[in-house]
Order: structure tokens, then sequence, then C-alpha cells
């Protein structure tokens, strides 16, 4: 192998910058070209692609977002978009691939396998919803963000006496709901994974009251099936307390990435490169136990996720 691509697709995540580095400068290191790809899968269909350097990714370890730029692409999804990202690693004589997303750009590079692609996939995404890794990249930067707006939004409520329902994001996985949860002091977990009993919510809200615990903090994953309006409204007119929602949105994706997400990025991208230039192809790296690891792509996908639940269950005794 002697010419790599590397591309970022889907929702950025912070901590991608620092797993771009690591693949350009792994690469380099053991004698490979490295091409990048901008704006994800579009990017390819367009040959949006140049080659390289150590240069190229200096003073972007700290650096939210992604350099490469990324996009969540409807025409690769389509026959003809996918044949012309097939057509440009060939023009391009781009050996072997590194595609660093979510859930559905690891779909994609799934697609790009079946069709004899050789490629390797990195998770990044805040939403920690890949199953063969215990943390995506960006999943810690993501929860820190919120555990920051928590505490500043737990001032105000206690001076109000207030409750208050921050909805973060996941889509249909509840782990930042679940992390900045616990590490919040949140009174309450509301996830997908769990039916949310609106009597049951109204209910502890209620005995908190009574028991002397004025201003709550609801932490709503927005994967949950009832809007964060609807919640609000709702507890507002069957409890009479004072309630406001907070939607954190898109700043959860954003920011310097975390220690924890720079290292996880560093290993994962550098173990890209060594499954490649070992011939190892079609696998998913992940880090599982504190320690890197890979599995083949389609197994992979198809594991069982790690459940959060019971740091759910011991948030809910420890926040009484
Ligand atoms: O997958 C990351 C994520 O931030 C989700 O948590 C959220 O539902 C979604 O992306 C938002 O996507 P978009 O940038 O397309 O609005």
């Amino acid at each position: 192998m002697k010419r790599i691509g590397l591309l970022t697709s889907g929702g950025d995540a912070p901590g991608m910058n620092a797993a771009i580095r690591a693949v350009v400068r792994g690469a380099i290191y053991n004698g490979l070209e490295v091409f990048g790809i901008e704006r994800g899968f579009d990017g390819l269909i367009a040959g949006e692609i140049f080659e390289m350097d150590r240069k190229s990714v200096s003073d972007i370890i700290h650096r939210g977002g992604t350099v490469l730029k990324t996009a969540r692409s409807t025409q690769f999804m389509e026959e003809q978009g996918f044949r012309m990202a097939l057509n440009m690693l060939e023009s391009f004589q781009i050996e072997g691939l590194v595609i660093i997303g979510g859930n559905g750009s690891l779909h994609g590079a799934l697609d790009l396998v079946k069709a004899g692609v050789k490629v390797i996939g990195l998770p990044g995404t805040i939403d920690n919803d890949l199953p063969f890794t215990d943390e995506t990249i960006g999943f810690d930067t993501s929860v820190n963000t919120v555990l920051s707006a928590v505490g500043k939004i737990r001032d105000t409520s206690h001076s109000h006496d207030r409750t208050t329902v921050v909805e973060v994001m996941g889509r249909e996985c509840g782990d930042i709901a679940i992390v900045a949860g616990l590490t919040g002091g949140a009174e309450m977990i509301l996830i997908p994974e769990r039916t949310v009993d609106m009597n049951a919510v109204c209910r502890t809200l209620v005995e908190n009251r009574n028991n002397g615990k004025m201003s709550s903090i609801i932490i709503k994953a927005e994967g949950v099936d009832i809007t964060t309006a609807e919640l609000e409204q709702t507890i507002r007119e069957k409890t009479g307390l004072d309630t406001k929602m907070v939607i954190l949105g898109y700043v959860q994706r954003g920011g310097s990435p975390t220690a924890r997400d720079r290292m996880l990025a560093s290993v994962m991208g550098y173990e890209a490169v060594r499954l490649l230039i070992s011939g190892e192809y079609n696998k998913a790296v992940g880090f599982r136990n504190n320690d890197v690891v890979s599995y083949d792509l389609q197994e992979a996908m198809q594991m069982k996720k790690k459940s959060l639940l019971p740091l759910s269950d011991i948030s809910d005794i420890l926040s009484k």
C-alpha cells in the first residue's frame, strides 16, 4: 500500500482533528502518501481531494470541528453517487481509506467494503452510540460541555426554586444524558432506552419539594419520545412547579477536545494506519477496557452496545 485517503463524515465531533493528525503523521512516518478528502462522501464524489503533509495538520490537535469539513451525504446513498465515489478513489489511486464518523458514516464505509475498497473505520461522534467501542471520539468533550452548562443552570435554578429540563443530544442513545446526569447531580435522567412515566416524573418532583428540595435539574436526551416543550408544560401544569427548559443544541458539538478525546483520537488514528500497513483491512477501531481494539467492520456494527443504564440507576439513588 502506497497511498491512503482520509475523510470525516456525519456530525462533527471534538477530537476529529486530533484523529486526522494521527492518521496523517502516522501514515507519513510509515512511508505512505496521504490524501485528505473534504466534506465527507460528498467531497469524495466531487473529487475534493488533496495531498496532505506533516505541516497540513500542524496546530490542530486542540481544535474542535474538523479541518477536512464534513457532510451528511445523500448522493452517496444513491447508485450514481456511489459509483462516482468508487471512480474517484480509482482515479486518485487511493488504495486504502480511513473514515472517521458515526453510525451512518460507518454504514457507508461498509458499503465501500462490499464494493472492494479497503477501509478502516474510526468512531467519531459525540453520541457514543457505536457498539464496538466503550467510547467514541467526541463523547467526553460533549459530556464536559453539558456538565459545564448544567453547573450554571443549577445556580440559577437553585436561586429561583425552579425545575429546569435540559435537553441534550445523542439521537437514540442516552449516554450523554446518563454521564452528564450522574456527574452533574441531576435529579432525573430521561433517556430513550427507558419509557418515560409522566406520573412518576411529577410524583418524584412533588415528593422532592415536600422533602425540602426546592429546585431540580432534569436531563432529557433528545431521543425521548416526548418533546422537551411538552415535558416542561406537563410538569408545570401537573405539579404547579416553576419549570423552564433549555435545549443545549450544537454547543455540544464544538469546543476544544478534552485530554481523553485527544488520547482516544491519537491512539485510534495511529492504529488505523498500523492496520493498513499490516494488510489488515475492513476493520473498525475501538477502545475497550482502556485499550485499543479492532474488529471486522461488519461484525463490529452488529455487536451489542455496552449499556450505561446501571450508571443511571446509581444517579437516581444519589440524587434523592
Ligand atoms: O450525531 C451527532 C448529532 O449531533 C446528534 O446528536 C444530533 O441528533 C444530530 O447530530 C444533529 O445533526 P445535524 O447536524 O444534521 O443537525
